[in-house]
């Protein structure tokens, strides 16, 4: 078959209308900065809603030194893929599951929010906007981050007077520079990333900040990334900087429950439903590092990182291999059913997908 997809060009296909494809090199996507065609915006006054949402040619945006979100971190942002299917048209993953956590941040925040379908709207509005950066599909998919900040000017410790939501988008490949090759995690036991009471279980700028030093540490000693540990007792697990984690141990997959300090990932959420699906015990608790050490397969969950295999676990210098190669037998199975339903490959059962 005559393939729909042409670079640079626009190309007529028989299912749907006219698209194009950016020309830009495919097979060559990492998780890095790609400058796209447009951003959506929309602003609110402090105890006022959000309206006027538009979308603008994508570029630097001017803010006021005082801003709160540069001076005291409120702030807060979002992140959902598009993948394009075979026909051409565009499939959204559980957007709605990203506005509702939105507005969840956003309270503990002090921020006004969206409504979901303003986020929803606005993210498809982007999304349809800058189709052209959408991969083609099995190469990759547009990385939507969505922004909530406020905007407005302060000095004193206070909330912000304005707020401004913003989308852009990027076109991604994997995450980790491993691909799909197995990670390998060093468990951190002196820093820690949230606290009880904290804002560890909220989207917010700040905890990704807060995880730079320990991530540096390890990945200038050769390590992908970093496990957390609770701050408290030092022992259960928190979840990886930029993603949570799970353990295989025969017929039984555990994860962190979320109990504040661990973002509640929609990606953590659709594995736990598929896996159910697929006929495993799925364990929400609290899962000790020793358990970590005796698994038969561990994993991490996010939406930049889909579904990732980890080869290795270090702790206080010793370190643990899970012996695979690639994908241990479990990861395999839900990563193939997850992703599949997110490129539109099988029946959508859970009603998870939005169609563009
Ligand atoms: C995501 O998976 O979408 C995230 O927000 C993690 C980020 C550090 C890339």
């Amino acid at each position: 078959a005559v393939s729909p997809f042409k670079r640079g060009a626009a190309f007529s296909d028989t299912h749907r209308d006219t698209f194009e494809l950016a020309d830009i090199d495919w097979d060559d996507l990492g998780f890095a900065y790609v400058p796209t065609d447009y951003m959506y915006s929309m602003k609110c006054t402090k105890g006022g809603n959000f309206s006027k949402g538009e979308l603008q040619r994508y570029g630097n945006i001017e803010l006021n030194p005082s801003a709160g979100v540069l001076n005291y971190g409120q702030g807060l942002f979002e992140g959902l893929k598009a993948y394009r299917k075979e026909d051409g048209n565009l499939l959204l993953f559980r957007p709605e599951e990203n506005a509702m956590r939105m507005i969840m941040g956003a309270e503990r925040m002090c921020m006004p929010s969206p409504t979901i379908d303003q986020f929803v709207d606005a993210v498809k509005a982007t999304v349809f906007a800058n189709k052209r950066w959408v991969p083609p599909p099995g190469k990759g998919s547009l990385y939507i981050r969505p922004l909530l900040m406020g905007s407005g000017a302060v000095l004193g410790l206070a909330p912000a007077p304005e707020y401004t939501f913003l989308i852009y988008v990027s076109p991604v490949g994997n995450y980790f520079k491993e691909g799909v090759a197995p990670i390998h995690l060093i468990v951190e036991h002196e820093l820690h990333r949230a606290t009880p009471g904290g804002t560890g279980g909220v989207k917010t700028i700040g905890n990704y900040a807060a995880v730079l030093k320990a991530q540096s540490a390890a990945k200038a000693r050769g390590f992908s990334d970093v496990l957390y540990l609770d701050c408290v007792h030092k022992k259960y697990l928190e979840e990886v900087s930029s993603c949570n984690i799970f353990v295989v141990k025969g017929n039984s997959i555990s994860t962190p429950a979320i109990k504040g300090t661990i973002l509640p990932g929609i990606t953590r959420k659709s594995i736990i439903d598929v896996a159910r699906s697929q006929g495993f015990q799925v364990e929400e608790r609290l899962v000790t590092v020793d358990e970590l050490l005796d698994a038969d397969e561990v994993f991490c969950t996010g939406t930049a990182v889909v579904v990732s295999p980890v080869g290795s676990i270090t702790y206080k210098g010793k370190r643990v291999s899970y012996g695979v190669e690639g994908f241990g037998a479990v990861s395999q199975q839900l990563y193939s059913v997850l992703t599949k339903l997110q490129m539109g490959l099988i029946e959508d059962k859970m009603n998870w997908t939005v169609e563009l």
